[in-house]
């Protein structure tokens, strides 16, 4: 009996190492879908950021990725869907997207 409760816990504890929480999936592939991660131009939160610095005919550009974390579903689906022009295109499924979305509109993430 003693062996099987022992046996009992080890797989129990087994598998809550396995178990990631959808807040922590949808960080993962925030910091990394497809090997470009959107927290590389919009921000750790998606609170947006300047990807780069550079001058034009002698004036000082800069080159910006907008916040994404108060968008509508549709408009962050629309983007992440179609193809614009500095953002890389991405194929991903619309449960990713879901998750990406969940991501940064979280008040976790605040
Ligand atoms: C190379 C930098 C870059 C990366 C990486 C990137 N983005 Fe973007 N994103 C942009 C820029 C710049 C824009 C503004 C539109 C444009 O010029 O493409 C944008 C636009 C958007 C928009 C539309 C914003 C609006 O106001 O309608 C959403 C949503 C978005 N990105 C989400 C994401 C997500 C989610 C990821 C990761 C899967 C991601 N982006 C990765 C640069 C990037």
């Amino acid at each position: 009996m003693r062996v099987f409760v022992c046996v009992l816990l080890l797989f129990v504890s087994l598998k809550a190492e396995d178990f990631i929480t959808k807040m922590e999936y949808a960080k993962m592939l925030y910091s990394n879908p497809r090997g470009i991660g959107c927290i590389l131009c919009h921000g750790p939160k998606g609170e947006g950021m300047i990807i780069a610095k550079y001058k034009h005919k002698g004036k000082n550009m800069e080159l910006k990725a907008p916040a994404i974390n108060s968008l509508s579903r549709e408009r962050f689906f629309k983007a992440l869907k179609g193809s614009d022009s500095v953002m890389p295109k991405y194929f991903l499924t619309n449960d990713e997207i879901e998750a990406l979305y969940f991501y940064v509109t979280s008040e976790v993430n605040r």
